[in-house]
């Protein structure tokens, strides 16, 4: 993402989950997946549709369905402004231009709309706040984190790093795939080998693997977090 202001409610789709996760949706089905934190995503509704039991968790969620969207649409002319300023920094072969990548954000926040009111009652969309998770030790065959670890290292400092990510090592028996590796400024996060040593010390693993997909110039891998 951009150098942006705040932490934006945004969200992206199942097709780009699948790339940027490395995902193999067929061998996901009937597993418990959480989305952490999933935003605007479309991820859970789209996984949910194709039997994964997919699970949102999103500081930002709550009982106002407009106030989300509203939060979400501003959100979407924000980053995508900001994009726009600075296209030579991404590669554009998955949008085609500025309007393809404004149309794959309409439609994950259109499709996270229509799931969410249902999913909540449902037990699929959990408020809170990072680095605490309101779930039993694990629970998830897998847990996705998306745009949101090292994007924001500029504001969310190291500490908070670790414990989220042990955090969400708790919640799952399998592993944490984290993606991008690199800051709001679009520059390799300083955070990540100093996390890969941390966890080791703890008898964790957490390595860099390769994704098929490239926005960001240069942000195409993600990081694997799992026990030894
Ligand atoms: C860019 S969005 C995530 C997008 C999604 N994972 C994706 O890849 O499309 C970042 C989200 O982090 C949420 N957030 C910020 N601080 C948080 C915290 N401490 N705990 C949980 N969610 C938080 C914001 O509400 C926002 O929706």
């Amino acid at each position: 993402m951009p150098n942006l202001d705040r932490i934006v409610f945004y969200g992206r789709t199942l097709d780009e989950y699948r790339r940027f996760f490395a995902l193999d949706l067929e061998s996901l089905k009937g597993a418990a997946v959480l989305d952490c934190p999933a935003g605007a995503s479309s991820f859970t509704a789209e996984a949910f549709s194709m039997g994964i039991h997919a699970v949102a968790f999103d500081a930002m969620y709550g009982p106002n369905l407009k106030a989300i969207m509203d939060s979400g649409s501003e959100d979407i002319d924000h980053v995508v402004d900001a994009v726009a300023r600075e296209k030579q920094k991404y590669l554009w072969d998955y949008y085609s231009d500025i309007s393809g990548l404004k149309k794959r954000r309409a439609e994950a926040l259109q499709k996270f709309s229509e799931d969410y009111p249902v999913g909540a009652m449902e037990n699929r969309y959990f408020k809170g706040q990072l680095p605490v998770l309101p779930f039993e030790t694990g629970v998830f065959d897998l847990v996705l984190s998306g745009h949101f670890l090292f994007c924001y290292s500029d504001r969310l400092d190291y500490a908070f790093h670790k414990a989220a990510i042990l955090e969400m090592l708790r919640v799952t028996s399998g592993e944490v795939r984290i993606y991008p590796l690199t800051t709001l400024t679009l520059e390799p996060c300083g955070f990540v080998t100093d996390i890969i040593a941390d966890l080791d010390k703890d008898g964790i693993t957490a390595e860099i693997a390769p994704v098929p997909f490239e926005f960001v110039k240069g942000a195409n891998q993600m990081l694997r977090v799992y026990r030894k």
